[in-house]
């Protein structure tokens, strides 16, 4: 097992697997910005599924136990299923988990349950058209990821909700999604907006803090907390008194969580980056490339401990200390949320 600076291990590994996507959410890809003309990766400079599985063994090797597929849109990646199927029988991998927008879930949600996926992420942020067809930024309907999520189901995985809140948007969503929810089984997951990328055009008194999304659902429905399972868990759970029902808060800006940070992340042209807010990452997928044949497996691993040792990140803390300096960031539909 390898720690960072802060002694940190390396445990989950969140995978690209394309830049692009069906839909323009304009926190994450406004449509202004990603328009037609948009320098989206080309097929060529992305990993190819050996490529990935191959890098996930070597991090598996180094204390990886968790693999999250994100995008962009991963259901855009030709054959998907293909690759879940591939990286649940890496040695060592004992979860891997699938973030999606939901629109192409009920096209494949059985192939994926067949690849051995057991749960799915799905993210939705109202229940009312209107709102969530501006908020999209494609005029999508709510049925549409509801399709999703009960095809999801239906297919025997166990499904997440994730809500991204913001101030003036969709505060007016936090009860009636937390009551449309309560009662399926499907844990709907509210996080707090944040300062992502460069084009989101963030401030913080757009956020909504996990106090008071807590407070807006604990007055109607009481709530109470519930221990973590796992270390450096990302969710703050609560379950509904008297029931075993729960949701989550995920409180990125008003209460980081970068002291337990065991998160890594590789862009779908192979750059590994050590954080969400990272302003450049570093380029495996060439150091493979140009290694050709000769490069081992063990010579991958030494490269990415390396790395790994060097990585000093807590930007959200730095965040609310204000001590963090302006930088460059990378897109989130381009490392992946
Ligand atoms: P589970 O394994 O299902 O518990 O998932 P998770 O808690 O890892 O949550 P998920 O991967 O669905 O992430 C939910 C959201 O939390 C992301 O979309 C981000 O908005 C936020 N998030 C996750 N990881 C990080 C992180 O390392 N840093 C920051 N700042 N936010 C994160
Ligand atoms: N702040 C918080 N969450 C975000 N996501 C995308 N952009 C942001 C942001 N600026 C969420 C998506 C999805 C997950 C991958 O990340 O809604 O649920
Ligand atoms: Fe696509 Fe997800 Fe970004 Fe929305 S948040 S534009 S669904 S990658
Ligand atoms: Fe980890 Fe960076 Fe997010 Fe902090 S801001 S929790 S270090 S990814």
């Amino acid at each position: 097992m390898i720690a960072d600076k802060l002694n940190r291990p390396l445990r989950d590994l969140r995978i690209s697997v394309t830049d692009r996507c069906n839909l323009r959410c304009r926190y994450c890809m406004p449509p202004d910005v990603f328009g037609n003309d948009y320098p989206f990766l080309a097929r060529e400079e992305l990993l190819d599924f050996d490529e990935i599985v191959r890098l996930s063994r070597v991090f598996a090797g180094l204390g990886v136990r968790k693999l999250r597929v994100t995008g962009g849109e991963p259901l855009l990646r030709p054959n998907l299923p293909e690759l879940i199927a591939r990286l649940h029988e890496i040695p060592g991998i004992e979860d891997v988990a699938l973030t999606t927008n939901g629109i192409l879930v009920p096209k494949y949600a059985d192939a994926l349950r067949e690849a051995g996926l057991k749960r799915i992420t799905i993210s939705l942020d109202s229940l009312e058209d209107a709102r969530f067809g501006q908020m999209n930024g494609r005029g999508i309907s709510v049925r549409a990821v509801l399709d999703g999520i009960e095809a999801a189901a239906r297919a025997g995985l166990k499904v997440k909700i994730n809500t991204v809140v913001q101030k003036g948007v969709n505060e007016d969503d936090i009860l009636p999604m937390a009551r449309h929810f309560r009662g399926t089984g499907h844990t709907v997951r509210f996080i707090e907006f944040m300062d992502v990328g460069n084009s989101n055009g963030w401030k913080l008194d757009q956020v909504i803090s996990k106090r008071e999304i807590f407070e807006r659902i604990h007055a109607e429905m009481p709530l109470e907390p519930v221990a973590p399972l796992e270390f450096g868990e990302v969710a703050k759970r609560f379950r509904y008194i008297g029931s075993e029902e729960e949701i989550g808060i995920i409180s990125s800006v008003t209460e980081a969580f970068c002291s337990t940070c065991t998160r890594a992340r590789l862009s779908a042209n192979g750059q590994f980056y050590t954080c969400l807010f990272a302003g450049s990452g570093h380029d495996l997928r060439d150091f493979m490339r140009t290694g050709g044949d000769s490069l081992t497996e063990a010579d991958l691993a030494a490269r990415i401990s390396e790395i790994w040792n060097a990585r000093g990140d807590r930007y959200s803390e730095e965040r609310m200390e204000g001590t963090q300096a302006a930088r460059n960031k990378i897109e989130m539909s381009y490392i992946g949320g």
